[in-house]
């Protein structure tokens, strides 16, 4: 989907100075993603963050289909999350880790993942944040990073979905230039998905 690459020590302070201020999209062929802007860093997840998904799953609201929620075992376990971590690309070139850079927490996700809504190249943009730092702004500031990083990638268009209950998410959408289409996907249990899509990147 994405460029991927020779691992930039995101974590380095020679790498850090040699950022510049706003923004700095780093997915250059080659070379591992690494977005910047002015309080985040979005980059690969590490094995240790784990947990950081596991709270995000513990947290999904309860009109989340189930499928996306911890089950009744307790699976996805936090092992299994490294797993995943460790083996599935998604999360070193799809869905990338946000950091904070000021507290160097990572809060969430937010990238690209492959759609089977619009044509062959046309990813969707997803984004998944803790609760303790939603209304901060963290997740426009995310998808922006994306969207540049998306654009500068060769991108056209991209897509995404939302549950028509999810007053947030659609807010981000709209924020960063996303218009709702006609297109809906109507589940008879967990309500209407909403389709939306960026103009020409
Ligand atoms: C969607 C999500 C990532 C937003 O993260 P965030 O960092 O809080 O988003 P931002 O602060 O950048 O913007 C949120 C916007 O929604 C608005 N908003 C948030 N909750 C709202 C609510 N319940 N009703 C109305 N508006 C709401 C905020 O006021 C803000 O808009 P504004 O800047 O015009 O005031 C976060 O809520 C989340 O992780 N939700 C669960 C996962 C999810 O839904 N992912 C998307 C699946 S498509």
């Amino acid at each position: 989907m994405i460029g991927r690459t020779k691992r930039t020590p995101w974590h380095d302070s020679a790498f850090t100075r040699a950022m510049v201020a706003a923004m700095t999209v780093g997915a250059v062929p080659g070379s591992e993603v690494v977005l910047e802007t002015s309080r985040l860093l979005l980059r690969p997840w590490r094995v240790a963050e784990a947990v950081v998904q596991h709270e995000l799953w513990t947290e999904r609201d309860p009109r989340v289909p189930p499928h996306r929620r911890i089950d009744a075992d307790g699976h996805p376990t936090v092992a299994e999350l490294e797993g995943s971590i460790r083996t599935n690309q998604l999360w070193s070139s799809g869905l990338l880790a946000v950091e904070r850079k000021a507290s160097r927490d990572v809060i969430g996700y937010c990238g690209l993942v492959d759609s089977e809504r619009g044509s062959a190249g046309e990813p969707e943009l997803a984004f998944e944040l803790l609760r303790r730092v939603w209304r901060q702004g963290y997740a426009t500031e995310a998808s922006l990073a994306v969207l540049e990083w998306a654009r500068s990638s060769g991108y056209e268009r991209l897509w995404a979905t939302v549950w028509d209950w999810n007053t947030a998410s659609r807010r981000v959408l709209a924020k960063v230039g996303f218009t709702e289409t006609e297109r809906k996907e109507v589940d008879a249990v967990y309500g209407t998905n909403l389709l939306f899509t960026t103009r020409r990147l």
